[in-house]
């Protein structure tokens, strides 16, 4: 029997389960254009109320790799292995990672997406380097790969088309916050890349995409099950994200905190994520011998970065952009901090000029929030808290309106959260 667009419609509406053929008669028209927009938003939202099961979730997955290419990476020579993390204030990890792990052996793939909303993305932190270049082909990318090791750039419009259309189509229908949507969103796109393995930063509180421990950990599972459904060897480790990471939340103020970890300093809570990161990844890159606290101390990572940015047409050297203009917010008490809210702090870069409401919005390259003090820390009445720095002064007030309340001092330090919560293999 033919397969019916309605049919589909009705099937999952009802809270039916979705043939193979089905699934990929509906991403295949939707792609190819011949089922509507309106179809397949009805679809998205009875996938948001009814779900979908392992086997319908992995034939989802493997239709929207199947709408584009597999790019093959067996000629690289080093086993690959990727990084993703959903997202998260302050988040320059891979900045530090990707050059890392290559620094030890491993090649590194980072194909990326752009930031939106209150998370800043790497492409548009690499982006604050003069000339660095985010477009490459995929000849650049084998060749950047067997030299250096490392590449991050933007995802060729091969990849996973139909998770592009998909995606904007979420974006406007209430339909992103679905684990499977959301899981076979990013995973389709990371396996499409071509990695031997992946390391899944799932972020967990006020900061994460998913805020909660519970919801945070069914991502997890389902990505970790996607990864082995497709012969990608994934671990995912559960991160806390309730405030910023590091202390600079901005473009190219997180390319200097960044470059301080790779000269072996840096925030201890970067260098631990960073560190426990690379572990996961050499471990499954079957190089789990290498030692990449080493890696940082000696300079061979600081190395690499110089060679990929470079090798993308930027001057590691070069002159980052700084603001003209910076405001202090000050610590309204005495006492401890007791909880800095990685939203407000990633809302406030964001209303600064750090991020974009649209993805064709531009990004300013100097605006952002340093941290001066974070969760733990001692503070006097008075004392600066948070530095905002735009390079249009109009933006403050924006910016310290979406700070009310995201900082509590009290007399006690809170007791410290831990940096890795869980990890899911
Ligand atoms: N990031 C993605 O790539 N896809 C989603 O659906 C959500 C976050």
């Amino acid at each position: 029997m033919a397969t019916d667009v309605l049919d589909v419609l009705r099937t999952k509406r009802d809270g039916g389960t979705l043939t193979d053929e089905q699934i990929r008669f509906f991403l295949d028209g939707y792609t190819a254009g011949t089922i509507a927009d309106e179809q397949a938003a009805a679809l998205l939202m009875a996938i948001v109320w009814r779900g979908l099961d392992r086997r319908e979730l992995s034939t989802w997955t493997a239709a929207m790799i199947a709408s584009g290419e597999r790019l093959d990476l067996s000629s690289v020579g080093r086993p690959t292995v990727d990084k993703h993390s959903t997202g998260g204030v302050g988040d320059k990890v891979s900045l530090v990672l990707v050059p890392l792990v290559a620094a030890c052996g491993a090649a590194v793939p980072q194909l990326s997406g752009r930031g939106l909303g209150h998370t800043g993305g790497t492409l548009d932190k690499l982006e604050s380097i003069p000339g660095w270049r985010a477009a490459l082909s995929n000849a650049e990318v084998l060749a950047l790969l067997g030299e250096v090791g490392a590449v991050i750039c933007a995802a060729g419009d091969g990849l996973a088309p139909a998770d592009r259309r998909l995606y904007a189509l979420r974006d406007v229908t209430a339909t992103v916050e679905a684990v499977p949507l959301i899981a076979s969103s990013i995973m389709a796109k990371k396996i499409a890349e071509g990695t031997d393995a992946l390391v899944l930063d799932v972020k967990v509180g006020a900061g994460a995409f998913l805020p909660s421990l519970e919801q945070a950990r069914i991502l997890a599972e389902t990505m970790v099950g996607l990864g082995a459904d497709h012969g990608v060897r994934t671990v995912a480790l559960l991160t806390d994200m309730e405030a910023p990471l590091g202390r600079a939340c901005g473009n190219a103020l997180e390319v200097v905190e960044a470059i301080e970890v790779l000269q072996g300093g840096g925030p201890p809570d970067v260098r631990a994520l960073t560190l426990s990161l690379a572990a996961e990844m050499l471990g499954l890159a079957g190089l789990g011998s290498a030692d990449p606290a080493a890696a940082l101390d000696d300079g061979s990572a600081l190395d690499t970065l110089d060679r990929m940015v470079r090798a993308q047409g930027g001057d590691p050297d070069g002159p980052l952009e700084q603001a003209e203009h910076v405001r202090t917010v000050p610590s309204p008490a005495a006492g401890f901090v007791r909880r800095l809210d990685a939203r407000a702090v990633g809302v406030a870069a964001w209303r600064l000029g750090a991020g974009r409401a649209r993805k064709e919005d531009p990004v300013s390259a100097a605006a952002g929030v340093v941290c001066l003090a974070k969760p733990g820390d001692p503070v006097e009445a008075g004392q600066p808290l948070l530095e905002l720095h735009a390079e249009d002064e109009a933006r403050f007030d924006a910016a310290v309106a979406a700070l009310a309340g995201a900082v509590e001092i009290g007399p006690e330090p809170a007791e410290p959260r831990p940096l890795i919560i869980d990890r899911i293999a």
